[in-house]
């Protein structure tokens, strides 16, 4: 019952402030036929991370974990022309696809697709002195979740927005857990009500997807 009126206002959502073209949703479909895990952001997900990378003027985008690119070109689309997302994916498999989609959805040029270790990669930059980031999305591997937040801290300023997603898993949160995705989400947020070099909350997300939720992090 609650679950398909959470559908029912997620569509309402998303045909008001969310609609997909057909190359985003071409995404959707093609992640189907290629039996892959539907695990990218709703559309009405991806719009909020807009809104949010819009609120914080982002230029310079840092995701970490791209998968077949769904939500880094929502990111994109929220970027002025000079803007960068740097987005970074463990498997070749996934960033092909990845490539393709941004191709297909006109916003390769916004995009630096980086492949391989998330934790190398992110250091990596740190030693380049690269530029901080202004917006950070983290939507990767669930167990080093505490590990990519303060590699990208690191690659942060004040007021760079990092949001993590998935930190809710169904309430799994709430109990002892042999699931090591939720034994790391749940070392991640303790982790994060305890640093005091952010301000910090919990949205808890339903809709479309399975109930879950992101954590919105401000740098001090
Ligand atoms: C999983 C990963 C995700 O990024 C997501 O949004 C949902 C589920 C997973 O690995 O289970
Ligand atoms: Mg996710």
């Amino acid at each position: 019952m609650s679950q398909e009126i959470f559908s029912q206002c997620d569509e309402y959502i998303q045909n008001l402030f969310a609609e997909e073209d057909e190359p985003l949703a071409n995404i959707i479909k093609q992640i189907d036929e290629n039996n892959l895990p539907q695990q990218s952001v709703s559309a009405v997900q991806g719009k909020l991370l807009q809104v949010m990378a819009s609120a914080c003027n982002a230029k310079r985008i840092l995701e970490v974990g791209t998968f077949v690119g769904y939500s880094t070109v929502w990111l994109a689309r929220a970027l002025p022309a000079d803007g960068k997302v740097i987005t970074i994916e463990l498997e070749e498999n996934h960033a092909a696809f990845a490539r393709n989609n941004f191709k297909a959805c006109n916003v390769s040029h916004l995009i630096d697709l980086r492949v391989g270790n998330a934790l190398d990669i992110l250091h990596q930059m740190k030693k380049n002195m690269e530029a901080p980031f202004d917006f950070v999305f983290i939507d990767a591997d669930k167990k080093p979740y505490v590990e990519y937040f303060l590699a990208a801290l690191e690659l942060s300023r004040r007021g760079t927005i990092i949001i993590s997603d998935n930190v809710i898993r169904e309430g799994n949160v709430l109990q002892k857990s042999t699931d090591e995705k939720v034994i790391g989400v749940q070392r991640f947020n303790k982790m994060l009500a305890e640093n005091n070099r952010v301000v910090a909350n919990i949205l808890q997300t339903v809709g479309n997807k399975s109930h879950d939720g992101m954590a919105i992090a401000v740098v001090k």
